[in-house]
Order: structure tokens, then sequence, then C-alpha cells
């Protein structure tokens, strides 16, 4: 098992906080297999798949699925995230402990792609999880200010007539969240911060010395609401793309560490769903494989990361907020390792057809890139080399 990787920049293996690999239930858009497959292509060794599955992942028996699932195709850890209630949005606090101390060893909580609107379950689910040590991660998106199931804000959504998701309905509840969580002697995650105004209240909320730790996408660090003047639903996403200062702030932030890590909020979709009128559209993109380029091209060649950087952001932040002892780490000698081997000048072109996932529902269709990820290990076996799909558990 020799890796020539003269040129190339060794990495510890990605962990990916945020992933949809919809199955149980959407296996015709992705599957833990595709989805593994996909993964590990973007360097990933462990990722988070979230709980808005069908039937929801608010028990046991989908949480350990899961995490079976994952471990018999052998590609990436795939670890479960529960779901904070019965049924997503639910009144009523699902069994978190029992879904914490099963095979899949759940870590994190959320009631993905919902937000936690009800402050009072917010407060119980923060309390409880501060006692069970797991993570709380919320999709920071107040219902009550979303028109429709989609919207934007911005001079260009006002321009097509968009629906408005204004920025409160995320700020409301990342302040609100913060509050919560210090009341509560609780961690809260932040998913998928979108504007400014985020960036401000997690400086805010840090200088309070409130644990509150946030990602970003690398959609949300690369496109802004211009893509919507074509009015392709392929960029239809929750939270949306938003206006070219939101994304300057969010590469300052993640940069400041004030944004902890990129999470890829990877979110597969059938092409009936996203090649039809844009109010009607699901929203989400697939991220997996794009995602190390993408922080490349907007962190790294503009100088605001450098490669220890990308190592932060990618791999030992999201490990740590989450509790993963043997990921996110530099490989001390003797050690089974978790590695990411990426090319720098490695030029390659997206066609969402060529990518792993079932669904193809990739905004960066056409797009080049400057770099891409070529080897990946997973606790010392090949899983990917030369960009290829390597060894499947017991080959
Ligand atoms: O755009 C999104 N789609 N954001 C989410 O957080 C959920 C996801 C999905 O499940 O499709
Ligand atoms: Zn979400
Ligand atoms: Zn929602
Ligand atoms: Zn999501």
């Amino acid at each position: 098992q020799v890796i020539d990787a003269r040129g190339h920049i060794l990495l510890p293996g990605f962990v990916d906080m945020h992933t949809h690999l919809r199955e149980p239930g959407r296996e015709d858009t992705e599957t833990i297999e595709s989805g593994s497959a996909a993964a590990a292509l973007g360097g990933y060794t462990a990722v988070f798949a979230m709980a808005n599955t069908d039937p929801v992942a608010d028990s046991v028996v989908v949480t350990d699925h899961v995490w079976r699932r994952g471990q018999e195709v052998g590609l990436v850890d795939v670890h479960p995230v529960g779901a904070i209630t019965v049924g997503l949005k639910g009144k009523q606090l699902a069994e978190m402990a029992t879904m914490a101390a099963g095979i899949g060893r759940v870590k994190m909580f959320s009631d993905d792609g919902h937000c936690v609107d009800d402050p009072l379950i917010m407060r119980r689910a923060l309390e409880y999880s501060s006692s069970l040590g797991v993570l709380i991660a919320q999709h920071a998106e107040e219902p009550r200010l979303t028109v429709g199931a989609v919207a934007h804000e911005g001079p260009t959504a006002a321009r097509l007539g968009l629906a408005g998701w204004p920025r409160a309905a995320e700020e409301s509840i990342v302040a609100r969240d913060a509050l919560l969580a210090r009341d509560a002697g609780a961690r809260v995650h932040i998913c998928h911060a979108s504007t400014a105004g985020t960036v401000e209240l997690m400086k805010w909320a840090r200088g309070q010395g409130i644990s509150i730790t946030a990602e970003v996408t690398p959609h949300h660090l690369l496109l802004d609401d211009s893509r919507l003047e074509t009015y392709d639903a392929i960029n239809k996403v929750n939270p949306p793309l938003r206006e070219k200062s939101d994304v300057d702030a969010l590469r300052r932030g993640l940069a400041d560490g004030v944004i902890d890590c990129v999470a890829t909020d990877h979110a597969p979709h059938a092409e009936q769903d996203k090649c039809c009128e844009f109010s009607i559209a699901r929203p989400g993109m697939l991220g997996l494989e794009t995602a190390l380029s993408i922080v490349v091209d907007t962190m790294v060649t503009p100088g605001l990361l450098d490669w220890r950087g990308v190592a932060r952001v990618m791999s030992e932040r999201p490990a740590q907020i989450v509790g993963l002892a043997d990921q996110g780490r530099p490989i001390e000698v003797g050690e089974i390792a978790n590695l990411t081997v990426v090319d720098p000048d490695a030029s390659w072109t997206v066609s969402g057809k060529k990518l792993a996932s079932v669904a193809h529902n990739t905004p960066f269709e056409d797009m080049t890139f400057s770099s891409k990820v070529t080897t990946t290990v997973l606790r010392g076996r090949i899983t990917v080399r030369d960009g290829v799909v390597a060894n499947r558990a017991g080959e």
C-alpha cells in the first residue's frame, strides 16, 4: 500500500458534521453506500447523517441501522444524528439517552431540516444534552418569519418577487439559543450560518463565554444571490444564498475562527424535485465531493487560510465539537491513520453525472476548481486512490 504523495498536501481525514444520506426512505436519491462513496471521494473519514429520513431518526432502531450499514460499507464512519423530538418538529423529546447508548452511539441531535422553534423544547433539550454529554445542533430558521417553502431577501430576490426569508429568521434563533445555552449550562451548535449578522452574534456570544459553535457550508462560501437571477431551482437551498457582503463576512469569520468549521449540508434530491418551478422545488444541493476544492479556492487561494487552517476547519474542529477522539488529529508515529491527500494543482471540472451520489443536483456543474482530493485513508486502509473508490469493507 504505497501512496505517492510527492507534491501533494497531507491532511487529517475530513469530518462532515452535516450530511443528508436519505436512507431510510429516499434511496432513489442517496443511500448510505452511495453517500459513503461520495464522502470518501471528498476526503472524508467521518460524516454525520442527519435525522430527517423516513422514518425519522428518532429511535435507536433507525440510528443503529445507519451506523451498522455505514460500517458494512466500510468507506467512512457514518455517525447517526438523532432527532431531538419524536417526529420532526414534534412536541415530545425523543429517547435521546437510548440512542446515545445504542450501537450507533449518537453524539449529536437536531431536528433537521427543521428548526426547534419552541423555546421550551429547545431549553429542555439543551439541559438534557448537557447531562448526557451530547451536542444539540440547531437549524436556526424561525419558521414564522419565513414565507413559503423557501425564501430569499436582497435586491435580486425582490426583483424576482420571491417570498422573504429574512436574516432575522436565522439571527433571532442564534441569539435566542445562545441565551438558552447559557442558562442551561449547555453547548449549542449552529448549522449552516449564512448571514453577516450571525457572524456578529457569534462574536458577541463567545465574548460572553457562551459555549456556542457554528459551521458554514461550501456553497455559502462560494455562491451569492446573483445566482438566483436565472431562477434555476438548482440554486434553491435552506438557508438561501445571500448577498456578496454576507459571503465576505462568512469567509472572514471562518478565517478568524468565529465560524468553527465547514460542513457540507450535502442534500441529494431527485431530478423531478429540482428541475421544476423554483417555488415548488426542494431545497438543497450536493456537497461532499466538491467541499475541499471550494474551501481551497475561496479561502486558501485568496490567502484567508493556510493548509494548517484547512486541517482545522475540515477535520480538527468538527471532530472536537462533536467529540470524535480518533479523528481530526495529525497522526502520531505508529498510529493507525485517517488521512486525506490533496493535489493542490489538479484542476478539474464538475460534472453532476460523474459524482458518486445517486442524485446529480450540483449547482457547481461545469465549474473548474484548482485542487482535488486524490487519496483517502480510513484507519490505515485506502478507501480512495487516485480519485477512485478503492476498498469497500471486506475487499
Ligand atoms: O437545503 C437544505 N436541504 N437544508 C437543510 O438543512 C435540509 C436539506 C434537506 O434535507 O434537503
Ligand atoms: Zn438546515
Ligand atoms: Zn425548517
Ligand atoms: Zn441540512
